[in-house]
């Protein structure tokens, strides 16, 4: 991986790392590549996994990304002004973590931004965070299962999180669905600081893991609540509204009267 060595990123990583430190964030447990331009930083970062991960956290972030990947295989508009990071997390880890990462992130993802700007984000479930009602971030969390293990076990989990932090111009297919920090503040946070306070947020939300505060910050951010949505799981499609949030952080819909609870959809409020 020669571009995370050769660099020349515009991410300073000078100033993340100075300001981790502040966060009291203790870098020795974070292996941190930044490049300039890479296809997907959460390929990058499960590459690293399988050939030489030696601390207990790695981070790969990249100014630009060419085959920018988001859920169901959908792609994500990566160019220059975003901010594009993935972290592995090495394990040995239980298989449900990968699920609790996704909520987990999406809350610690507003709590950067809440702390960094005036701005209130919300969580669109799973995994987008939305402002004014358009997609301002998105995340992709994942996890590798450890072969020949008597208990099942996770090798690491990636979670990967793109932020249109100064995207200025976006494709038309995007124009009305996604939004950036710089249309909504005068003064949208460095990528540097906002990715120093995401990974001080997350580290610390991991000793969390399994207890009820993440289902708890979560609602208090639902972008869905009451809302009467589309879903779409596999072949099937329908209408619901949605009624909450588990402390699982899964979604509780009124299908026809009847409550149903999801682990994975696909979730729609454009239709
Ligand atoms: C989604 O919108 O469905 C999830 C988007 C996740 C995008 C981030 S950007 C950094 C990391 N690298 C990727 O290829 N994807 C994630």
């Amino acid at each position: 991986m020669n571009k995370y060595k050769e660099n020349g990123a515009v991410f300073n990583c000078a100033v993340f790392e100075e300001r981790l430190k502040e966060l009291g964030v203790d870098i020795g447990v974070l292996s941190i590549n930044v490049c300039k331009v890479t296809s997907s930083t959460n390929d990058d970062a499960e590459l690293y996994a399988r050939e030489k991960c030696d601390t207990p956290y790695a981070l790969f972030v990249a100014d630009e990304q060419t085959g920018g990947k988001g859920r169901l295989g959908r792609s994500f508009y990566s160019k220059e002004g975003g901010l594009y990071m993935s972290l592995l997390i090495k394990g040995p880890l239980p298989p449900a973590f990968a699920l609790e990462l996704t909520s987990l992130s999406g809350v610690a993802l507003c709590q950067a931004i809440e702390h960094l700007s005036p701005l209130s984000p919300k969580i669109k479930w799973v995994n987008d965070v939305y402002l004014n009602g358009r997609k301002a971030a998105g995340i992709l969390a994942k996890g590798r299962l450890a072969a020949n293990n008597d208990e099942p076990r996770l090798e690491y989990a990636v979670v990967g999180i793109g932020v249109n932090v100064e995207t200025t111009a976006f494709p038309s297919e995007l124009k009305d669905s996604a939004i950036s920090l710089c249309e909504l503040t005068e003064r949208p946070p460095s990528r540097e600081m906002l990715c120093a306070e995401i990974i001080s947020t997350l580290l610390s939300l991991l000793d969390k893991i399994g207890s009820v505060y993440i289902a708890e910050e979560y609602r208090k951010r639902s972008f869905l609540d009451g809302k009467r949505v589309r879903i779409i799981e596999g072949d099937t499609e329908y209408t619901a509204t949605v009624l909450g949030i588990t402390d699982k952080c899964e979604l509780i819909v009124d299908k026809d009267g009847k409550t149903e609870i999801l682990n994975s959809a696909e979730v729609t409020v454009r239709f």
